[in-house]
């Protein structure tokens, strides 16, 4: 009995925090604002798909185009990154210099460095799998207002799912929000944002 309400309340606060973050990701700017009252992005520590220890810094002077999810996902996370990776393919050789697209996992428990570097060139070759602890995910998904929870737990086998928010953030070169993306936002349209930023 505790536990089912444990698990209620757990729900009730994803659902209350995933419909907050809606709002203020998706609920004004038309997906797309380039400001923003809400701040989005901030440090993080983490480790690239090559096994390196990386910072935000270490990005800095290019824009970051940053999506969160998983290897294992079975739809959302592959039709996203396919998504970027079209939209890349539709800049310049200079705009497409300029920017670094970065996936970050939010299932640390499974996505080492090692199954980051089999998934990531699938997608683009310029495109960054980074991962890292739990808490480290933890920090920079609340930074950038990312939600995601394990579903399934009691899989007999081990597997699971998550539930995570699918939005595709551009960081500017010193760092800051720049602009989003909602999830099936069109290639040609999120290449033609980029190319008015970049
Ligand atoms: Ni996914």
């Amino acid at each position: 009995m505790k536990r089912i309400v444990v698990i209620a309340l757990a729900a009730l606060g994803f659902v209350v925090a995933a419909t907050v973050g809606r709002y203020y990701l998706v609920g004004h700017g038309g997906g797309t604002s380039s400001s923003s009252s809400v701040s989005i992005g901030g440090p993080f520590q983490l480790v690239d798909h090559n096994g390196k220890a990386v910072t935000d810094e270490d990005f800095r002077g290019k824009y970051m185009l940053v999506y969160f999810g998983y290897t294992f996902c079975p739809d959302v996370c592959p039709t996203s990154l396919s998504i970027v990776a079209e939209a890349l393919d539709q800049l310049s050789p200079e705009e497409l210099d300029k920017i670094v697209p970065i996936f970050i996992s939010v299932d640390p428990d499974r996505d080492t460095p090692e199954s980051l570097a089999d998934f990531v060139p699938h997608f683009h070759e310029k495109l960054v799998g980074l991962t890292g602890t739990p808490e480290q995910i933890k920090a920079v998904a609340r930074a950038y207002r990312a939600f995601y929870a394990k579903v399934n737990e009691d899989d007999p086998d081990g597997n699971y799912l998550m539930d995570h928010s699918s939005i595709t953030y551009l960081m500017g070169p010193d760092g800051k929000y720049a602009a989003h993306f909602s999830h099936g936002t069109p290639p040609a349209a999120m290449a033609k944002r980029l190319a008015e930023i970049l």
